[in-house]
């Protein structure tokens, strides 16, 4: 059900990959919400994932960028201003990628020509959008820039390897950056800490199916699905939450405020019943 919650908001979604990505989902639920965006993804994702369908569905152009070149960059802000003539609302960071976790490397063996561009692409891609959309002038006052994240920025979850620093420093530059855009141009920078959710970037962490299966069992609302990060999205794009910045919120079903839950422990309880 539409609430026009985005009404006349236009924006910029990265990272639509295919109908699993939760910009996908974002995207679905912006436009039911009256939004309207342009989509950027990397030059290899629109050669063997489906953005091209989606900005047909939704009458839009995508704009390729790989988010490591800034030129690519301003190329998508550039071209995204000339589509709607004029400044846009919104920003939809829905980008992660680590060489370190696609080659099998251990976090205590990996190649650093890798974690630099785990980071660059995971984490210094906000900066690099955040400090063009700045120069440019381009989002409006009472903008908002959302960027997805996860709680193994705060605590080590075996297996997320140098993700967990690039989402470290992508809540730091949220911050870092949300400071100078709120004073300057009233404009909120925000993270959103979600669940594992079987995406196809989620699906190549080490263990995945385990892990969502204990966040499942440990998270009293059970893991927030890609559709409900998408429904947390569009509020904080809506002038409902003007004043929520340099803030990263958690979507993970309670998650991360727990220790020990009634569902855990009777799984693990089974692992003794077997002697
Ligand atoms: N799936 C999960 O379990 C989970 C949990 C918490 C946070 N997140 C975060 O959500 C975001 C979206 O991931 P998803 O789960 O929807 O997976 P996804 O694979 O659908 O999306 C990742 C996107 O990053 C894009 N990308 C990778 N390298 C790029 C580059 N150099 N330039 C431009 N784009 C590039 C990919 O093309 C893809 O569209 C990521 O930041 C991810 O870390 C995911």
């Amino acid at each position: 059900m539409s609430h026009d919650l985005l009404k006349g908001k236009k924006g910029i979604i990265f990272g639509a990959l295919n109908d699993k990505s939760i910009a996908w989902k974002v995207a679905e639920k912006a436009a039911e919400e009256g939004a309207e965006f342009t989509l950027s993804n990397a030059p290899a994702a629109l050669r063997f994932g489906d953005t091209q369908k989606l900005a047909e569905k939704y009458k839009t152009i995508v704009i390729p960028a790989d988010v490591t070149k800034l030129e690519d960059i301003e190329e998508v802000f550039t071209k995204t201003l000339e589509y709607f003539d004029g400044k846009i609302d919104f920003i939809l960071h829905s980008i992660g990628m680590s060489p370190n976790v696609r080659k099998k490397r251990l976090y205590s063996d990996l190649d650093y020509n890798y974690f630099h561009q785990t980071l660059d692409i995971s984490a210094l891609s906000l900066h690099k959008i955040l400090q063009t959309a700045f120069k440019m002038d381009a989002i409006n006052e009472w903008g908002s820039v959302v960027a997805l994240s996860y709680v193994a920025a705060q605590r080590t979850l075996y297996g997320y390897n140098d993700m967990a620093d690039a989402k470290a420093l992508l809540e730091s530059i949220a911050r870092s950056f949300g400071y100078i855009y709120g004073r300057e141009k009233s404009v909120r920078v925000n993270t959103i800490s979600q669940s594992p959710t079987m995406t196809t970037a989620g699906s190549g962490i080490k263990g995945f199916d385990s892990l969502m299966d204990f966040t499942e069992r440990m998270s009293p609302l059970g893991n927030a699905t890609a559709e409900e990060c998408a429904d947390y999205c569009i509020t904080l794009f809506s002038d409902l939450t003007r004043k929520v910045t340099m803030q990263n919120l958690y979507h993970d079903g309670g998650f991360s405020s727990m220790g020990m839950s009634l569902r855990a422990m009777t799984q693990y309880d089974k692992s003794f019943n077997c002697d």
